[in-house]
């Protein structure tokens, strides 16, 4: 039987078609994401310059974890360049449903706290908001030592309802 392999890789410029098509699938299949089923607005071109840029960025990182040529995950930290926020990065996670409990999370996770601890990057927190309701990816959070911040009022609107959000954080230090 053929085995299938699995990898963890920073995405670069020739992702970005499969990585906006990615999206929009996860988008479409979970309600605790910012995006929907219509995913981002941006052309490939437009993804394909954001993708380079951060590669290239020391505190910017987007991970993607592909079986085969598939994108089944994906993790990015989003910092500022400003010097005075520049050590705070906001992260966002998502893996495709058919994958779930695989551990392909924890898998982007780990990876993405050996690049982020690396006295290069400047990181010394990793923050992001996650839906009160969202039980697996808080329990997950919280294996990896992240500490709630505090209550987020209204972070998501869908179909006609709010849906309230935990400030989560790990400082690294
Ligand atoms: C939240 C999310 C990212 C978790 O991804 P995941 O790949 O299922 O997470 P992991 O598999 O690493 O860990 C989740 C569970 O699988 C278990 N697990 C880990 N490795 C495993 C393995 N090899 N085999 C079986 N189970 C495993 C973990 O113990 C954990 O158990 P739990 O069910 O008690 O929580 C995913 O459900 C998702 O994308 N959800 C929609 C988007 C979303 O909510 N993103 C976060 C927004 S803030």
């Amino acid at each position: 039987m053929e085995t299938i392999h699995r990898v963890i890789r920073e995405a670069c410029k020739a992702d970005a078609e499969a990585f906006l098509t990615y999206l929009k699938t996860i988008g479409g299949e979970s309600d605790n994401l910012t995006i929907d089923e219509k995913g981002l607005s941006f052309t490939i071109e437009q993804e394909s310059e954001f993708l380079d840029t951060t590669a290239q960025s020391h505190n910017n990182l987007c991970l993607l974890s592909l079986e085969g040529d598939t994108i089944i995950g994906s993790l990015s930290l989003t910092a500022p360049s400003r010097p005075r926020v520049a050590h705070c990065a906001e992260m966002g996670i998502s893996v495709l449903q058919a994958y779930w409990g695989q551990g392909v999370a924890s898998a982007l996770m780990e990876k993405m706290l050996n690049w982020a601890k690396n006295p290069s990057t400047g990181i010394r927190k990793i923050e992001l908001k996650v839906r009160v309701d969202n039980q697996r990816a808080i329990d997950l959070y919280r294996r990896f030592s992240f500490v709630e911040e505090g209550r987020v009022f209204r972070m998501l609107f869908i179909d006609g309802q709010f849906h309230d959000g935990l400030s989560m954080a790990l400082l690294l230090d």
